[in-house]
């Protein structure tokens, strides 16, 4: 899926094509896509009369953006300390060797991402990996099977 020109105006439009929103506006295209085609970023650069070098110093910054397309399931296994003595990091060798992909990386039919995060809060149900948005604690290597066969 590619940036469309005019999906993209409806979102500057909708910020008066201001410079000071340039954030905001990149969060709106993200919600859209799932991440932000490079060109969304070109033409936004140019839209709002502002360097490329701007928009994607921004967008590169902060770690909620995305430069590559994201799959319909995103799976982050956690790496914080908890999970990790707890053995994610099994978890994770175990996800990369079935999706056939490492960490930080999309499936080539787009169905999951795969992602490492440092705690996600529920350090007691280590090893934790988040699915989309619902938790999965004492994960095993032998419970990824279940895990990516649950949809
Ligand atoms: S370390 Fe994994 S949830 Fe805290």
């Amino acid at each position: 899926m590619t940036a469309n020109e005019s999906k993209l105006d409806s979102i500057i439009d909708e910020y008066n094509a201001e410079p000071g929103s340039l954030i905001s506006i990149l969060q709106d295209i993200q919600a859209k896509y799932n991440y932000l085609p490079e060109e969304s970023l070109e033409y936004v650069a140019q839209r709002l009369d502002i360097s490329r070098v701007q928009v994607f110093g921004v967008a590169t910054f902060f770690k909620a953006f995305s430069l590559k397309p994201k799959g319909k399931q995103q799976i982050h296994v956690c790496m914080g300390t908890a999970c990790h003595v707890r053995g994610s990091k099994k978890v994770l060798e175990e996800l990369e060797r079935k999706l056939e992909i490492k960490a930080g990386d999309t499936t080539a039919d787009g169905e999951y991402t795969l992602e490492t995060v440092n705690c996600v809060g529920a350090c007691a149900l280590g090893p934790v990996v988040v699915e989309n948005e619902e938790y999965h604690g004492e994960m095993t290597p032998i419970k990824v099977e279940s895990l990516l066969n649950s949809k």
